[in-house]
């Protein structure tokens, strides 16, 4: 048996703005994860076991797009030669049948990445079991490609901060580029229990986009500088600058039409609570939103995004 487990992630700054190139800060969340354990099956063949998404069926019945499917088969080209296929059949000259558990507390479309964390655990789970444990490039590569099916068109933010589980300051296309948190910071993350397709929202950007470039590329210029300016408060250690950041990085994120008033409902109650700035975090329309808040301060927040209808709370230290 096989097991491998990947956190999940939140979006500080930039997000929407990154699928354009501007930068990005994302960092993962350990108190969420998605596991996957993988063991060996006297039947031949892939059966696949995720209960809280409703699958439990041989890999043969998943539509080739169904996220999981994409997943799997990403690996298996990846330790195959395609011409091989299908080499769930067939390993190492033997048949040989798998068995595939997926377990996630990471809440689906709340921008916490739990698409991207879950393909990272099945990626890694899967080629292990199969003795060719993958790179983290090759890891983040292959979970990109599923990222393409959650999101249309993805940044590839997700899939990075969740391999590395690292702090992430990313710009499409760039190699990847960690950063240095100069001295903790905490944040409470609240979630407006709507759950909302990334591919939306970032869609309705995109018309955004296509029908007045100059003017969305300016918005993307501000949201961009303040994921710099952030980065460079982080490393030095002036987290306590983050907040109106947060706040500037919102104002931009509700003038694209992604946020909603559920989000704006919780992230004003966390500032009249005492938070230091809040945003939405991630696609937007339902999911999180995140707080910056003085640790001694951090339950008292995490109180009052309940009381002002937040499903859940996590408290989470950036270090
Ligand atoms: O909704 P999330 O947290 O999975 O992330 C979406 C982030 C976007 O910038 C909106 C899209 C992307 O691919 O980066």
């Amino acid at each position: 048996m096989t097991l491998a487990s990947a956190p999940g992630k939140i979006i500080l700054f930039g997000e929407h703005a990154v699928v354009y190139g501007w930068p990005a800060l994302a960092v993962p969340v350990t108190q969420v994860q998605a596991q996957v354990e993988v063991s060996d099956s006297v039947q031949a063949g892939i059966w696949i076991d995720a209960p809280e998404i409703g699958v439990q069926t041989g890999m043969g019945d998943l539509p080739t797009a169904h996220p999981l499917a994409a997943a799997i088969m990403g690996t298996l080209e990846a330790l195959a030669p395609p011409l091989a296929l299908p080499p769930f059949l067939r390993i190492g000259g033997s048949r040989r049948g798998i068995s595939i558990h997926i377990a996630s507390i990471i809440p689906v479309a709340s921008g916490l990445g739990s698409g991207a964390a879950v393909s990272v655990a099945l990626i890694r789970a899967l080629s292990a079991h199969l003795g060719h444990p993958l790179t983290d490039d090759q890891v983040s590569a292959i979970a990109y490609e599923v990222e393409k099916i959650h999101h249309g068109t993805p940044s590839g933010i997700d899939n990075t901060v969740i391999t590395y589980a690292r702090p992430v300051f990313y710009v499409r296309g760039q190699p990847i580029e960690t950063f240095r948190v100069g001295a903790p910071f905490t944040l409470v993350i609240g979630d407006t229990g709507i759950p909302a397709p990334t591919r939306e929202s970032v869609g309705d950007v995109r018309k955004l986009w296509e029908a007045d470039r100059d003017r969305w590329e300016k918005v993307f210029d501000e949201v961009g500088l303040i994921a710099e300016t952030a980065k460079h408060r982080i490393e030095g250690g002036e987290s306590m600058g983050l907040g109106e950041l947060m706040d500037a990085n919102h104002a931009l994120l509700q003038g694209m039409t992604v946020s909603s008033p559920e989000l704006d409902h919780l992230v004003l109650a966390a500032r009249s609570a005492g938070a230091l700035g809040a945003k939405m975090s991630g696609g937007g329309r339902g999911g999180n939103m995140i707080a910056l808040v003085a640790p001694d301060l951090a339950e008292a927040v995490a109180a009052s995004l309940r009381a002002a209808g937040a499903r859940r709370t996590i408290i989470t230290t950036v270090h």
